[in-house]
């Protein structure tokens, strides 16, 4: 049994929160005093430098960006942290190697797969029917329409890849729009499918035949650059690529050729590669050293927003009161529900047969 006990009974469970953003305190200062925690809120990333924060802490709070690797969980284990509760469903950001079996690592599987799947569908009509460089001419008084063609996306053909949670919805909300959906997964949701008018396929014909491209899978070493420049070369002359899965499913350089040389339709991103150094931070005020992300920002047909699908006010509550539960169960009854299973991201674990128990 892991509850913290004194003479005096149970104490409040002492959470280091990393990386502290005003909606992060917003939400979880709302939802704490239901449960036995007491938070300290720092405004740095969890990483080697600064995991000695934690110190004193039983558990950790961290977000997308923050590092848990090797020399970052050796400094939280050796500082008596027992728990590390994500406040994301990603995890690529977590050495599991590295951690399992000395750190417990929780996460929020789901909060709100539909504030991710619309975030992609407002990216592609964005940046399809030229939204943001129309709001910005009407602003300044400019009526004008040149240069603000789009397409329908009735009768288009759309491709979701991964029909987890996120892509699933995604791909319902594609149908709605009179859009013929292929999907790729390699755990396909055939019931899903049959019943939603969606149809599984090999990840080339989705590429070869698709107008619209989504990505809804996990980064994972497999994944990464599952767009690169092969792939890139099957994709239609005009089709639209959306990321708001995870930056690294793109190989950013291959991506700038393509859209260089006018084999891409265009591209709405919420996530890059590289985002670490610059997302979720203004510098707006500063010259952008990163030359891949400043060329980005330089095409006409690139849309790209700072990592924000999950911006809802149902997904924030869920984040907080997920993870707020994720901590108070671990210490009060040793319930690991939401724990990252190391051996199902290595196909070993026993608990479910598809190789997954989360
Ligand atoms: P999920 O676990 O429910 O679904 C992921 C699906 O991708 C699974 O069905 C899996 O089998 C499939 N998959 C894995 N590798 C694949 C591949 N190579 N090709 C095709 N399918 C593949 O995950 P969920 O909740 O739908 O989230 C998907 C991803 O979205 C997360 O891993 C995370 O990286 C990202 N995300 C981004 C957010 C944002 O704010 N931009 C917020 C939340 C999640």
């Amino acid at each position: 049994m892991n509850t913290i006990h004194t003479s005096e009974g149970p104490i409040r469970i002492r959470v280091a929160f990393f990386d502290t953003k005003p909606y992060d305190r917003d939400y979880f200062d709302t939802h704490k005093n239901n449960y036995n925690v007491e938070i300290k809120y720092f405004p740095v990333k969890l990483s080697a430098d600064t995991a000695s924060l934690a110190r004193g802490y039983d558990a950790v709070c961290a977000f997308v960006n923050d590092e848990l690797d090797a020399p970052t969980a050796d400094i939280l284990v050796a500082d008596g942290v027992k728990l590390v509760a994500l406040r994301c469903a990603g995890y690529n950001n977590v050495d599991l190697k590295a951690v399992w079996g000395r750190l417990h690592v929780v996460r929020v599987p789901a909060y709100s797969p539909h504030a991710v799947a619309e975030h992609a569908v407002a990216l592609l009509l964005t940046l399809n029917r030229k939204i943001h460089k129309a709001y910005i001419r009407t602003r300044e008084g400019n009526f004008t329409l040149s240069g603000l063609v789009g397409f329908d996306l009735y009768g288009k053909t759309a491709g979701i890849v991964g029909t987890g949670q996120i892509g699933r919805i995604a791909a319902e909300i594609f149908r709605g729009f009179g859009m013929e959906v292929l999907a790729s997964d390699p755990y396909p949701n055939e019931g899903w499918a049959a019943e939603k008018g969606v149809r599984y396929t090999t990840m080339e014909e989705l590429f070869r035949q698709s107008d619209v491209i989504s990505l809804h899978c996990p980064l994972t070493p497999e994944n990464h650059h599952l767009i690169n420049e092969a792939r890139l070369g099957m994709i239609k002359k005009n089709a639209v690529i959306i990321n708001t899965g995870r930056g690294a499913l793109i190989d950013t350089k291959a991506l700038i050729h393509a859209l260089k040389t006018n084999s891409l339709g265009g591209a709405a991103l919420d996530v890059y590669e590289e985002e670490d150094e610059y997302f979720f931070e203004d510098h707006s005020t500063s010259v952008i050293k990163d030359d891949v992300l400043a060329r980005l920002l330089t095409f006409p047909n690139v849309l790209i927003t700072g990592h924000q699908a999950f911006l809802t006010h149902e997904a924030l509550t869920a984040i907080a009161t997920t993870t707020l539960g994720n901590i108070q169960n671990y210490f009060e009854s040793g319930d690991l529900t939401n724990e990252i299973c190391y051996r199902c991201t290595q196909k070993t674990c026993s608990r479910k047969e598809t190789g997954r128990c989360f």
